[in-house]
Order: C-alpha cells, then sequence, then structure tokens
C-alpha cells in the first residue's frame, strides 16, 4: 500500500518545487507521515567498494571507433553529442533481431503507457499544507511577483501526467475566472483571490484525450535474465561489451522495455532518472534498504535506445538542448514556445535522431562525480519522441541501473548474490511468462 505525503523542503531545494511536494512515499502499513527529511542509517557489515564504473570517451562529435561486439562483423559508435555523452551504432541489432522482439512484445501484450491517476492526485492535494503566499513564492522563480505562464509550465507536476501548453493554462484561467485582465499573467492579488479547488475541480472535470498526456505509447517488458530467450540474453550481453560495465551492474538492471508509438503518438521531453537527493531511493536498491523512503526514483545510469522499425513519418528522438552553450530551463520554456513539447517544437531543438531499424543510440544520464562514480542528473540528457505523423513506431529501451549510493549498490549486489545462491529469486511471476517463450520460434 501507498499512499501521498505531502512535504515542503523550502530551504533547500527550491529547484522542481511541486515534485517535491507531491511524491509517491511506499509504506509497510506504517501510516504515520513523517515530514521531515530522514537520514539514512548506513547498512549493516562492511560492504565491498565497487571500482570505477566505466564511460565512454566522446573526443568529439561525428568520432567514429570501431568495436567488435559480435563475432561476424565490426560495428562502429559515432558520437552525436559531448553534452550529454551520446553515441549512434548503426546495426546494433539484425533485423531479424528487431522482429523476433516486437513478436515476443506482441505476444506478452502491451498496455498504455499513461493513464491519469487522479484520485490519489486529489486526496494529495487535500492534505497539501502549503499556504497559497508559499505557493505563489514557490511558483514565482525570477521573483519577480507576477507569474508568467512559463513558470507554471515548468511545474509538470500541476499538470497530474496531463502536459500543459500556454493555450490549455489560459483556458483554465479562464474557466475559473483566474485571469481577469486576460493577459496570462497572475498577479499576486489575482492568484490570492484563485480558489485552489476551483483549479483541482477544473483539472478533474477535463478528461485528457491521449494526445494531451505526457506520454501516448503502449509499452510492455521482456525478461533478459537466465532462461530468457536466446535472443534476448545475446542482446544482453552485447549491451555489457558495449557499455564496459560489470556483468553485475547490467544483469541486475531492468528487464528491455519495448514501445509501441502508433500515429500520432509522441513523449514529450523528460529525463530518464529522477533527481538525487540525499532522501532518494532507487527503485532497483529499495529490496535493500528497508527503511521506509521519502521518495523513489528510477536510478539509470544509461540509456539504451533500439528501433526496431523503420518509421514513415516523424518520430525521431530529440535532443533539444544537446550540446547547446548553456543550460537553463526558463529560456528552454518560454511564454509561447516550449521546446520540451514534441508534438510541436521537435524541430527546434538542438539534435534529432532519425529512427533506423536496428540502429541503437545510448547516453549518460548522470554527470561522473569525479570519482568514478555517478554524480549530478545531467540536464542536457532531456529527450523525447517526436510526434508519429505516418505509421506505426517500435523502440526497446535497455536502462542501466545505477545506484548513486555506492556503498548501496554494493550492498544490493551482495544481497542479489546471495539470494541467487540461495535460489530463492526466481519466483518473479511475470518472468515464469517470459521463460515460457524462449523456445518460441517464429516465422517472420
Ligand atoms: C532492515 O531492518 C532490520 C530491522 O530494523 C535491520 O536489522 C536490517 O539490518 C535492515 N537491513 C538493511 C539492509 O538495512
Ligand atoms: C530502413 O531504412 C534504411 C535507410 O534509411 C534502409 O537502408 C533499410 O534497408 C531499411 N530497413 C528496412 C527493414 O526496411
Ligand atoms: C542555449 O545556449 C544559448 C547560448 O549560451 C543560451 O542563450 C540559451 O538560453 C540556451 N538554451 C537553453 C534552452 O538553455
Amino acid at each position: 500500500a501507498y499512499f501521498l505525503v505531502l512535504m515542503v523542503f523550502v530551504h533547500l531545494y527550491l529547484g522542481n518545487v511541486l515534485a517535491l511536494l507531491l511524491f509517491v512515499h511506499y509504506s509497510n502499513g506504517d501510516e504515520s507521515s513523517d515530514p521531515g527529511p530522514q537520514h539514512r542509517a548506513q547498512g549493516p557489515g562492511p560492504a565491498p567498494t565497487l571500482g570505477p564504473l566505466a564511460r565512454l570517451e566522446g573526443i568529439k562529435v561525428g568520432h567514429e571507433r570501431k568495436v567488435q561486439l559480435v563475432a561476424d562483423r565490426d560495428h562502429f559508435i559515432r558520437t552525436l553529442s559531448l553534452k550529454p555523452l551520446l553515441f549512434e551504432i548503426p546495426g546494433f541489432l539484425s533485423d531479424e533481431e528487431c522482429r523476433l522482439i516486437i513478436h515476443l512484445a506482441q505476444m506478452k501484450g502491451l498496455q498504455r503507457s499513461q493513464i491519469l491517476p487522479t484520485e490519489e492526485y486529489e486526496e494529495a492535494m487535500g492534505t497539501m499544507q502549503v499556504s497559497q503566499l508559499d505557493l505563489f513564492r514557490l511558483l514565482d522563480q525570477n521573483h519577480d511577483g507576477r507569474l508568467q505562464l512559463r513558470e507554471v509550465l515548468a511545474q509538470t507536476r500541476l499538470g497530474n501526467g496531463r502536459w500543459m501548453t500556454p493555450e490549455n493554462i489560459q483556458e483554465m484561467y479562464s474557466a475559473i475566472k483566474a485571469d481577469p485582465d486576460g493577459d496570462g499573467v497572475l498577479s499576486l492579488q489575482e492568484f490570492s483571490k484563485m480558489d485552489l479547488r476551483d483549479f483541482h475541480k477544473y483539472m478533474k472535470g477535463h478528461k485528457a484525450a491521449s494526445s494531451e498526456l505526457v506520454r501516448n505509447s503502449h509499452h510492455t517488458w521482456l525478461y533478459q535474465g537466465e532462461g530468457a530467450h536466446h535472443v534476448m540474453r545475446a542482446i544482453r550481453q552485447r549491451v555489457l561489451r558495449l557499455t564496459r560495465l560489470s556483468p553485475e551492474i547490467v544483469e541486475l538492471s531492468e528487464p528491455l522495455q519495448v514501445v509501441r508509438y502508433g500515429e500520432g503518438g509522441h513523449y514529450h521531453a523528460h529525463v530518464d532518472s529522477g533527481p538525487v537527493y540525499p532522501e532518494t531511493i532507487c527503485s532497483h536498491t529499495k529490496l535493500i534498504a528497508n527503511e521506509s523512503v521519502p521518495f523513489e526514483t528510477s536510478c539509470r545510469y544509461m540509456t539504451v535506445l533500439f528501433y526496431l522499425n523503420n518509421v514513415t513519418g516523424g518520430g525521431e528522438t530529440v535532443f533539444p538542448v544537446a550540446d547547446n552553450r548553456t543550460y537553463d530551463e526558463m529560456s528552454l520554456i518560454q511564454d509561447d514556445v516550449d521546446l520540451r513539447d514534441t508534438r510541436r517544437h521537435c524541430d527546434k531543438g538542438n539534435l534529432r535522431v532519425k529512427p533506423r531499424q536496428g540502429t541503437a543510440v545510448f547516453w549518460y544520464n548522470y554527470l561522473p562525480d569525479g570519482q568514478g562514480w555517478v554524480g549530478d542528473v545531467d540536464d542536457y540528457s532531456l529527450h523525447g519522441g517526436c510526434l508519429v505523423t505516418s505509421g506505426t513506431k517500435w523502440i526497446a529501451n535497455n536502462w542501466i541501473n545505477v545506484d548513486p549510493s555506492r556503498a548501496r549498490q554494493a550492498l544490493f549486489q551482495q544481497e542479489m548474490a546471495r539470494l541467487a545462491q540461495e535460489g530463492g529469486t526466481d519466483s518473479q511471476p511475470e518472468w515464469a511468462l517470459d521463460r515460457a517463450y524462449r523456445d518460441a520460434r517464429v516465422e517472420l
């Protein structure tokens, strides 16, 4: 059972305020919500220290290097950008492998990637303990005493999974009569007069179409561990050679996510990993952190994305700020043009990768910490899936999970090795189903 807890770290993190205001708190039946930041106790026993994490060098944009990933051919890795550190490898998967992955995903069945979690949101908003004046101060990033559209747009959490555009914010303002002078800017006075319950009522009453969501696709997960289809195993081994990370890290990462974008599908720009705060726990290592954790996130050191088909129209992967000289969230989100919007503004992004069957692109979501481990999330890794204008787009993601806490990652690996020895890890029903496909032979 989980419930939402609201916390205000006003002094600590002014950055993405509402992301911190609303987060999912996992608890084991302990219903007390402790609003103070929690300090993590170190795990028991001395954990083995892990060696430095491998990180490929970019050299410069356009740089190519030859690598041997499979026995019968060479591959070429080309640097696409340095910020983020991003590469492309044509022919990483064969056409047969692409077709097989799509086939296995279809056999397993895909589910909608995003639905609106309205009730939890209502519940959370109902218990939000922050005064309207404080909320205004938090939203008003440039401290000019007025709320510009971009300042509201920057708080994606406000939309509760619904993608907000300047137009629909203005629509909402006029529906709840928040902005009488209609200039799209809320003064403190206008904001104070606004009843936040009207806002929530409006959000609840407006049923979003799938094209209005942050993400409009279907996906499923394919197991790649022991006993999986030999092609799934082979791909994991290839990724291991490509990334030069330890087998433990790669083998203990998430299964392969296969995604289908139909015509009209998209995924607005986002980063694959959550921010790292002292209170953050990684989804993959939470097993060994058995205390109550205020903020859980996916810790995805790398993303390896495979294009499984040629797309008839659109569907590029956009990196809006790749290799930009500087990064500034507020110039990314203007009052009129939001560069994160992949339905409308992909053409204005700095870098776009056109889907090509068999090609892999991969990048690092974190900066190095200078000590061979994971540092801060790389803001430049912002990316999205552009609108598919014609046909269907199939991709797959291999995320490589690393805990920013080196000690916790070490403990996690130790614990998983122990469980594997005891033979107690193969009780996942979801994976058991995947194993049934291990000998799937399909005419493709
Ligand atoms: C989990 O909690 C128990 C009891 O509080 C403790 O003995 C154990 O060491 C904890 N395990 C980890 C990995 O923190
Ligand atoms: C996909 O497009 C590329 C050219 O962009 C072409 O070389 C390749 O043969 C195409 N693959 C398929 C399966 O159509
Ligand atoms: C990109 O770089 C330019 C030049 O430094 C800067 O003016 C602009 O704000 C940057 N864009 C973003 C989105 O940060």
